[in-house]
């Protein structure tokens, strides 16, 4: 295993690409909570960002454009600024000897590149060659209780549909939300720039281009994801993803088959146990996750779990993750804790 090497005594020097976005921003909320041995911390954002700072641990850190000599010295670098760019940047940032922990799409179906879900597949990191991916948020907090489920009762067939938050298109998808809910209480008009569509009060059914059999990336991304991280890969996944009038937290209704029957009663055991999973299924007190209770929490949430009333091996329920922690920040801090020398 190539770990980092720095003795963590005296901590770590680590790069945040993206500093300035959703994703980075609560990068560096993470580390801070976490209390991940940086020594030394380096933030990177577009050329319009130079000279501005973000805060860390209640410093300020100047915003330093990605060049070449930039990563000497740094142990990793958690990249957060998109797919073109992290194909750009990941050459330099290898040459100075930097581990990326990548948010984007760009590595995740490289074979060579570990796909990692903490809580599910620890031992991919191990096997990294310079680059590990942060799957996709709405895979993350999809697989969290499929990978219970699947070790309960083989899982055969997933159907998933997505209620996505705008903060998963970044700061300008936030923007775009907050200010078109002021205009149209404003009596104002509602004019899309970032989404393609009017968000405030309607749900958009496409996230990411079109691909020519009709699905979208986004779409594609989940079922191709899902049979890597589970290591399943005939899983037979059928997927909708939605963008939602939310500001954070991704919600996906789930409808699983498996191949030995798993009881609603025995769902609720192995979700319980699963680590960062959490049940709140209380139909009779009107309790299961929603958006607004689940917003800053690092745990999956799933409730509403029954079973498929059209199929005798299936259950159906409703999971809600934070979409910038689990969903991406907490999970790429976690990963690269699994990087830590013990
Ligand atoms: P900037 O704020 O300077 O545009 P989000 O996902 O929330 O939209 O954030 C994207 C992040 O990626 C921001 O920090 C943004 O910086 C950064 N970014 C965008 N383009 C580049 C680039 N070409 N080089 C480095 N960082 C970039």
């Amino acid at each position: 295993m190539r770990s980092v090497d720095a003795p963590v005594a005296n901590g770590i020097t680590v790069a945040v690409v993206g500093a300035t976005g959703a994703a980075g921003q609560t990068t560096l909320k993470i580390l801070e909570e976490r209390k991940f041995p940086v020594r030394e911390l380096r933030a990177f954002a577009s050329e319009r960002s130079v000279g501005k700072s973000v805060t860390f641990k209640g410093d300020e850190i100047p915003i330093r454009r990605v060049e070449a000599g930039a990563f000497k010295g740094v142990d990793i670098a958690f990249c957060s600024a998109g797919s073109a760019q992290a194909k750009e940047y990941a050459p330099l940032i290898r040459k100075d000897g930097a581990v990326i922990v990548d948010k984007s799409n760009a590595f995740r179906m490289d074979p060579k590149v570990p796909l990692v879900v903490p809580e599910i597949n620890p031992g991919a990191a191990r096997r990294h060659d310079g680059i590990l991916s942060c799957p996709n948020c709405t895979t993350i907090v999809t697989v969290m209780p499929l990978k219970p489920l699947h070790d309960a009762g083989r899982l055969t067939r997933v159907v998933a549909t997505s209620f996505q938050a705008v903060s998963g298109a970044g700061v300008n998808g936030i923007a775009e939300l907050r200010e078109q809910t002021l205009a149209w209480a404003k009596g104002e008009a509602v004019a899309p720039r970032h989404f393609a569509h009017q968000i405030a009060f309607n749900l958009l059914p496409q996230i990411d281009a079109f691909q020519p059999d009709g699905y979208t990336g986004e779409e594609k991304k989940l079922v191709d994801e899902l049979r890597k991280i589970l290591e399943l890969p005939e899983l037979r996944v059928a997927p909708t993803t939605v963008r939602v009038p939310v500001f954070t937290c991704h919600s996906i209704a789930v409808n699983a088959e498996t191949e030995r029957k798993v009881t609603v009663a025995e769902a609720r055991q192995v979700f319980e146990r699963f680590p960062g999973l959490k049940l709140w299924d209380e139909p009779a007190q009107q309790r299961y996750p929603m958006p607004i209770a689940v917003e800053g929490q690092d745990d999956c949430f799933v409730g509403r779990i029954r079973e498929d009333l059209s199929h005798d091996r299936a259950l159906n329920f409703w999971v809600v993750g934070d979409q910038l922690r689990k969903g991406a920040a907490t999970n790429a801090v976690q990963i690269a804790e699994l990087l830590l020398p013990s």
